[in-house]
């Protein structure tokens, strides 16, 4: 690339040509003033504040829209700019409410900075603020017009950054403002309330509805967003030990950019809410012999523990204790509440909440690859030939990965939904296909052998890589296409057409909970892992397998071991080397059989086996299905103890209850979606007598014959760097990444001679319609609540606008059921049932209805049985056979 020299301000610079005045003088450290320009927004020239003036020719331009040319010899605040600039100021101030003293943006303003700057107090032309109305009917943003000065960086970030289109210019002139259609609230347009607008809005105009605290933030601090898997980088802003607001981070190559979504921006008000547990709680004996939770001291609580606990492995063995730990806890943590349950207690009994999530069935990658399917970097989904998502709906349940679609979308990126619903992403996708559910593996084998049949692999990769090909390619030329079509309910010519789209690419195959919780996971992602093998795709830049996790530390607590068959590292216990270096490591003998996973220790409870449960962050009473069936076995434990931060249904039934800290109250990391590696330190203090979840792990296992505490979280990092070298970068800083040995890692860490084997074709058709149930349910995330909702529904904005949601239902069905938009209506499953007001989805095919999880208490998780997931051929916990009756009034 031309490289051009220039001067600015005196100084002589270089850039590459193309390069804008104003990029060029960032980069060199020269501050040229601005309003409308954004790094992540293409350049709009729209406040005029970056005027520069070319000392050759006297013009004067917006350097943000003008790009550098050869031995140009610019100035950025000659007498005439400033005069320029100080006039623009002057006439926006003239236009402006004079409210600054109370607008929630304060110093923060960059309206007033510039103003003060230029020396600019109070304006001396008329003044004509051109008022608009308060808009604030949303419990999350107000929009106060009156204070906008049309930068359009709203707008931008709207249509760029997170491609949704709600709101754009309206108006002309001095009229002319940004708006939704029609000019409605935004509760009634296409917003998401994602807040990237009000990050980025340099004013007062657009900002963040606090209903508890007033003010603006004393403090900024970095941290992780403590929901979904993508891990989002956050500037929390705190005051008086709370925190107020939440923001994107400024950090350079973070996942999120200038991003958020709801969750993000605007559910961690949760951190405040009356809901968080304050003290250590034990259950006793009133005066009037009636037990309630107390409050205690950390020593009279976690003394109770250890000697409950040590008291019961020696009545009843070690396997008569459980422990279920969080895939929203940190890997330093996940390690450590392991390491107690294997090495203290003598255990493999220890799982975590990623189960509801289908991680067992992830083994199927992990056997295979050896992890090599995760380091994928989100970025490089604008690097994919093709995008094929399954069974994923990442608009509602990891918004940030959706922008990344959208965006690919938009720049020619062909992306293929396959999803029994018409979701959002189906408005960018250049094909939609609308299966039939749980028939994914039908689908994904059927385009395999339509590829195969074309010959369209890729043998180069094939030979390198691989091994079992020729059984695959037997397996495929024995399938009937049109048994595949009449399984999946798509056409034939349908599939080989999709199938054709696929031919000679390489491929991103982007994978949801559709997938990972339904029946026949493990095949599935088999079927899976096989085209992604056979076109050469997986470990291609762009191309590969992306799972997409919905707690934010799924990925880690499995690569901690907090599993019931896997040590640190992933390594199966079952592996007798593996086994054998982790009992030297930590000087003890490990069991190699696989101890309970979440539902069989649930079952185990209510069996009467197992004696103890230490639950650390997780709320099953909410998640699982069957919630009275798990809260009548849990209380028949001998001691149940809740380590969690919210006073959840769970933590009410404990007999100890130990308060953790939210993210932002301690030190750790987690690893996102893409495997980075992401470090935090406190932004407050944890609430109360309450602590890290590492310290109460750390002090407990002291107690448990651990002898001297680690006593900081360096120090387990020193052992997990050690022992499990994949976290060899885990060192504390914010942006790190799991460890690849070698290029064939990429594929198979098992070593150059060991290749990735094919998986077998299998062909499973649902044989099981009943049709006492003739309606297929299936529940899914949307964008408000995540997971059982037991954070967000403690949001106070998210509970305001949505805690209740309604049951989806396409036009047909409610014909023939006679019922309209807000009807009630009683779903059934031969588990249990849900009575909630419909609302129509012409995207939605007859026989199908969406039940949203997380809202109205999680009660969509009524529709399953709690065993449904535990056999790799169980129903699954994503759809079920239901019949569905008016409620009568
Ligand atoms: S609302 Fe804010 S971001 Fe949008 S145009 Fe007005 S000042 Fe700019
Ligand atoms: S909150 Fe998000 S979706 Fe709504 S207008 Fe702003 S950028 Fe668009
Ligand atoms: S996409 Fe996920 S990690 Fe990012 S802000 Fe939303 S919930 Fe948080
Ligand atoms: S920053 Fe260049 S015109 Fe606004």
């Amino acid at each position: 690339m031309d490289t051009i020299p220039l001067t600015i301000d005196g100084k002589k610079i270089t850039c590459p040509a193309g390069t804008s005045i104003l990029d060029a003088a960032d980069h060199h450290g020269i501050k040229i003033p601005r309003l409308c320009h954004h790094p992540d927004l293409k350049p709009f020239g729209a406040c005029r504040m970056c005027l520069v003036e070319d000392k050759k020719t006297g013009r004067l331009m917006a350097s943000c829209v003008t790009p550098a040319a050869r031995d140009m010899d610019l100035q950025t605040a000659s007498p005439r700019i400033v005069k320029h600039r100080r006039n623009i100021v002057r006439l926006m101030i003239a236009e402006h409410p004079e409210s600054c003293i109370v607008c929630s943006k304060g110093n923060r303003c960059q309206l007033r900075q510039v103003a003060a700057n230029l020396g600019i107090g109070e304006t001396d032309l008329y003044h004509m603020p051109n008022f608009k109305p308060l808009e604030q009917a949303n419990p999350f943003i107000i929009r106060d017009l009156s204070k906008c000065i049309l930068c359009g960086k709203c707008i931008r970030a709207d249509h760029e950054l997170v491609v949704v289109g709600a709101i754009d210019y309206n108006r002309r002139g001095f009229a002319s403002r940004p708006a939704t259609t029609h000019e409605l609230g935004l509760e009634q347009s296409s917003c998401t309330f994602c807040g990237t607008c009000v990050s980025l809005c340099p004013t007062g105009a657009l900002s963040i509805k606090n209903t508890r605290f007033v003010g603006s933030p004393a403090a900024e601090s970095d941290s992780i967003c403590g929901f979904c898997g993508v891990g989002c980088n956050l500037a929390m802003g705190a005051a008086d030990g709370h925190i107020i607001e939440v923001n994107p981070a400024h950090l350079p190559h973070s996942v999120n950019g200038a991003t958020l979504c709801v969750r993000g921006h605007f559910a961690h008000d949760f951190l405040n809410s009356a809901d968080r547990l304050v003290a250590p709680l034990l259950r006793k004996s009133n005066a009037d012999n009636e037990k309630s939770l107390i409050p205690a001291s950390w020593e009279e609580a976690l003394e109770l523990v250890s000697s409950r606990l040590t008291d019961i492995k020696h009545e009843n063995g070690p396997q008569s204790i459980a422990f279920l730990g969080s895939s929203k806890c940190s890997n330093e943590e996940n390690y450590l509440f392991q390491k107690m349950a294997r090495l203290f207690i003598g255990t493999n009994n220890v799982d975590n909440g990623g189960y509801i999530f289908g991680q067992a069935m992830l083994k199927v990658f992990d056997d295979k690859t050896a992890g090599g399917y995760r380091v994928n970097r989100l970025a490089d989904l604008a690097r994919a030939e093709v995008i094929l998502i399954l069974g994923a709906d990442p608009n509602h349940s990891v918004p940030v990965v959706s922008y990344y679609l959208k965006k690919a979308a938009q720049q020619g990126i062909p992306l293929i939904v396959v999803d029994p619903r018409r979701t959002e992403l189906t408005n960018f996708a250049g094909r939609w296909l609308p299966i039939n559910p749980r028939t994914d593996l039908e689908l994904l084998n059927g385009m395999a052998a339509r590829l195969h049949e074309k010959e369209a692999y890729d043998s180069e990769f094939i030979d390198r890589y691989t091994e079992g090909f020729s059984l695959f390619r037997y397996g495929l030329s024995s399938l009937d296409m049109d048994q595949v079509s009449r399984i999946t309910g798509l056409a034939k010519d349908s599939i080989q057409a999709t199938a054709d789209l696929l031919k000679g690419k390489k491929i991103a195959i982007v994978i949801g909970h559709g997938i990972l919780q339904q029946k026949n996971a493990m095949h599935t992602l088999g079927a899976v892992l096989n085209l992604s093998l056979m076109t050469g795709s997986l470990g291609s830049t762009g191309g590969g397998i992306y799972v997409l996790a919905k707690e934010n530390n799924q990925a880690g607590a499995m690569d901690m071991g907090a599993s019931p068959d896997l040590l640190p590292g992933r390594q199966s216990l079952g592996d007798d080397m593996a086994r054998k270096k982790w009992e030297k490591n930590w000087k003890t003998n490990l069991s190699p059989d696989a101890g309970l996973n979440m539902v069989r220790m649930i079952e185990a409870a209510e069996a009467g086996s197992l004696k103890a449960l230490y639950i650390m962050g997780e709320n099953p009473l909410r998640a699982l299905p069957q919630g009275d069936r798990v809260q009548k076995a849990l209380q028949k434990l001998d001691i149940l103890v809740v380590q969690d931060i919210i006073n959840s249904e769970t933590a009410k039934i404990a007999d100890v209850v130990l308060p953790g800290a939210a993210i932002s109250e301690k030190q750790g990391s987690v690893t996102n979606l893409e495997g980075r590696i992401q470090s935090f330190e406190p932004v407050v203090e944890p609430p109360g007598k309450a602590k890290a979840d590492w310290e109460i792990l750390d002090q407990l296992m002291a107690r448990l014959g651990g002898g001297k505490p680690y006593g900081s979280i360096a120090k387990i990092r020193a052992e997990i760097r050690q022992l499990v070298p994949r976290y060899a970068s885990l060192n504390g800083s914010s942006q790190a990444w799991l460890e690849l040995t070698s290029d064939k890692a990429l594929f198979s860490s098992k070593g150059a001679d060991e290749l990735i084997s094919f998986y077998p074709v299998v062909s499973t058709e649902d044989q099981s319609a009943d049709p006492a149930y003739p309606f297929t349910a299936i529940v899914g995330t949307q964008r408000y609540q995540l997971g059982s909702g037991t954070r967000t529904g403690a949001s106070e904005r998210i509970r305001a606008y949505a805690s209740a949601a309604k049951i989806e239902m396409g036009p047909r069905d409610a014909a023939d059921l006679a019922v309209g938009n807000g009807d009630s209506v009683t779903v059934s499953s031969q588990h249990g049932s849900v009575t909630r007001a419909i609302q129509i989805e012409p995207g939605l095919s007859p026989g199908r209805i969406f039940v949203p999880t997380g809202a109205n208490n999680n009660e969509a998780m009524n529709l399953f049985g709690l065993s449904d997931l535990t056999v790799p051929d169980a129903a699954g916990w994503k759809t079920c056979a239901v019949k569905i009756e008016k409620t009568e009034k």
